[in-house]
């Protein structure tokens, strides 16, 4: 029996190369203009403030974009991720745009390790990373080694609530088919296609993921010692989470089409080490 992050590592190895040629990571707006950010991090921008000087890490920062972005921002940043493609794809984009960012190749719960115990001033992490990992008190124990007192986590999320939905009913309705809270058993998932426009053919196909509840992640962050300073639902998330049900708007965010305001789509958190 394959280990979860073998099987998970496969499959985003053969997605990298995918997203990185695709127009939705547009990695070629980041060469032509050195202004360019991410829809992501613009998003963040309000919630995030000010940057500009502090040492921070991109916890799964896949192919880069959201991690050169908040380098754009003023801030000395690392991008930390396990597939060995995505960190490839990540170094040849900043060899590119000049941008002056570093990029580690490690699992998240040993990033303690690989980043060679360093503290920082910003752990930076979100849209699609804690599904990967099954214990969500690990990861808030990687956090805390991560941050220097005063320092800050902030994540923005899809949301556990919108994790736990069919996300295929023809029949347009939100129905709860998954967990919501954390279990100890992955759900294990077959799926060809991957969340950017792409004509690529995969072949490793097979995911372990789990969910973790709100609480679940607030009372993990609180038990590291982490002080909670913002916890803010969004209706809208930055892909399509529920195909055909969703309306795209000007900032790339998704929204349902009808009565948005039943569902927390996504959430930005943001907690301080004491
Ligand atoms: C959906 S992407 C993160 C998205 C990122 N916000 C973006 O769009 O650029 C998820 C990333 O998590 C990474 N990942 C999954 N499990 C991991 C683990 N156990 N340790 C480190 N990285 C992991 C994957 O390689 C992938 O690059």
């Amino acid at each position: 029996m394959k280990d979860y992050r073998e099987i998970n590592r496969a499959n985003w190895d053969e997605r990298a190369p995918a997203h990185a040629a695709s127009p939705d990571y547009n990695l070629q707006g980041f060469i032509d203009d050195p202004g360019h950010i991410s829809q992501v991090v613009l998003f963040d921008r309000p919630l995030l403030g000010d940057i500009s000087g502090l040492r921070g890490v991109h916890l799964q920062c896949h192919i880069g974009t959201d991690t050169i972005s908040l380098s754009r921002l003023g801030a000395l940043m690392t991008g930390l991720d396990f597939s060995p493609a995505s960190i490839e794809r990540a170094r040849s984009l900043v060899a590119s745009t000049g941008d002056d960012v570093d990029f580690v190749e490690s699992d998240v719960y040993d990033a303690a390790q690989a980043l060679d115990g360093e503290q920082f001033d910003l752990v930076f992490t979100g849209i699609g990373a804690l599904c990967w990992l099954p214990s969500i008190s690990r990861w808030a124990a990687t956090v805390a080694a991560l941050l220097k007192p005063g320092g800050r986590l902030f994540i923005r999320e899809g949301h556990p609530m919108l994790w736990s939905l069919d996300y295929a009913r023809p029949d347009g309705l939100l129905v709860v088919s998954s967990p919501y809270f954390e279990r100890v058993e992955p759900e294990v998932w077959e799926e060809g296609g991957t969340y950017v426009e792409t004509t690529a053919v995969f072949t490793a196909n097979t995911t372990h993921e789990w969910n973790h509840g709100l609480g679940e992640i607030v009372t993990a962050l609180l038990a590291e010692g982490l002080q909670i300073t913002g916890l803010v639902e969004h209706d809208s998330v930055p892909w399509e989470a529920q195909p055909g049900q969703m309306t795209k708007d000007d900032q790339g965010e998704w929204r349902l089409t009808d009565r948005p305001w039943r569902l927390p789509a996504s959430y930005t958190l943001q907690a301080v080490r004491l």
